[in-house]
């Protein structure tokens, strides 16, 4: 019987040992064979992508990440899931996995911090050379791509400012010219964009978002097509990136009402940018919601939802007072990360490099126009938008 999504992400794993409804957390280090040959011969399987239910060693994973595997795999199509620690360990692992002294990458404008910083200062010591795009303009990308161009990293919508790319064109372009794609899908999720059926190489999406989403594991997909598996699978295993069984866990928990929750952000979402479009000192809201407006089009064109992370742009000679506006909020936590169930605001500083952001080359805001992340979580909007109302007085 062909499921859902929606039914596939209730039912997936069940303990058939314990005859419990969630899977056992399964925490290892060895991993006991009858055999030596029954060893070797697990190994060759694991080389071979063959279907597997525990590794031939703990640094591998477990029994428990292979059931996310699995989940991760079906959601994503893909070939195989490598899981890591962190989100940004899936970021690295496909980058120093792919990418060898004398190559260069070529990295959207708008990617999050940390990308821009392995893109622009680690992956430079190891003589690859990465080179930044305008997300706005494809014609600058194709510009860009030289003979030693070995893999394009895009994250879409990018972080903070939202742009959407045409993902076709660029897939198709690298295909021609045999580079490699990268996307960083964790805003999208593989619910409503599956990144390796539009041909990219590789799909990412950090787990510690709206996968997990109660802001209490953190966590890594990398999804990889057959033309990677082998290079990045070899990485995998010499560098020691591996996902806990706990974080697994927590994370398949949080995967059974991911449908539910991202449609209940979206509707929280619309409802507390419908008030802020109405406010003065909102002077532009990054999120695909103006129909006709370009990135409306390329969300609608490749994306089946939305969910809770936009900016807002604020104009105001007073950035003391925006800040103020940020910190006053008394609903919205001000912290890293999004995706959880709760609401967050971030004052971006995205004009020069910090400790935190690194410089964006390609800007198009104004000197006296601030911006502000805003997650919306799953409390009731009306108190969102009451607590914005109250705070926004405080911008001049
Ligand atoms: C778009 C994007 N990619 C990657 C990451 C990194 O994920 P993690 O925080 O799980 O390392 C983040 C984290 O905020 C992110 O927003």
């Amino acid at each position: 019987m062909k499921k859902s999504i929606s039914t596939f992400l209730k039912h997936p794993i069940k303990d058939s040992i314990n005859r419990s409804a969630n899977p056992s957390v399964t925490r290892a280090s060895t991993i006991l064979f009858n055999t030596m040959q029954e060893l070797y011969s697990h190994e060759k399987k694991i080389r071979n992508n063959k279907k597997i239910s525990y590794y031939s060693y703990g640094r591998y994973g477990s029994s428990t990440t292979i059931e996310l595997e699995n989940i991760l795999k079906e959601l994503e199509q893909a070939y195989h899931v490598f899981l890591t620690g962190t989100g940004f360990g899936g970021v690295a692992l496909a980058i120093m996995s792919l990418c060898r002294p004398g190559d260069e990458i070529l990295v959207s404008d708008n990617v999050y911090g940390p990308t821009k910083e392995i893109s622009e200062e680690l992956v430079r010591e190891f003589n690859i050379n990465a080179i930044f795009y305008d997300p706005d303009k494809f014609e600058d990308l194709k510009d860009k791509i030289t003979k030693k161009t070995k893999m394009i990293v895009v994250e879409n919508p990018g972080s903070n400012t939202f742009e959407f790319q045409d993902l076709s064109k660029i897939v198709k372009i690298a295909k021609r010219k045999n580079i490699l794609t990268f996307l960083d899908n964790t805003w999208g999720t593989p619910l409503y964009l599956k990144p390796l059926k539009l041909g990219f190489d590789l799909s990412f999406s950090s787990a510690t978002k709206y996968f997990s989403g109660h802001s209490d594991a953190m966590g890594g997909s990398l999804a990889v097509n057959k033309r990677v598996f082998k290079k990045v699978m070899n990485f995998y295993k010499l560098s020691g990136y591996r996902m806990a069984a706990d974080e697994a866990y927590l994370i398949i928990r949080g995967l059974r009402t991911l449908d539910v929750r991202l449609k209940q952000h979206y509707e929280n979402t619309k409802a507390v940018i419908n008030f802020l479009k109405k406010q003065k000192k909102v002077k532009e809201i990054l999120y695909p919601h103006k129909p006709g407006t370009k990135n409306y089009k390329l969300w609608k064109k490749y994306y089946k939802g939305a969910n809770g992370l936009f900016s807002i742009v604020i104009k105001s000679k007073k950035k003391s007072s925006v800040v103020r506006f940020v910190n006053s909020l008394k609903l919205f936590g001000i912290g890293y990360s999004w995706g959880g169930f709760e609401s967050l605001a971030l004052f971006q500083e995205l004009r020069g490099n910090t400790k935190y952001t690194k410089k964006r080359l390609f800007f198009r805001f104004g000197k006296d126009e601030h911006i502000v992340r805003l997650h919306i979580g799953l409390e009731d909007p009306k108190d969102l938008i009451e607590d914005l109302r109250k705070s926004l007085r405080y911008i001049k």
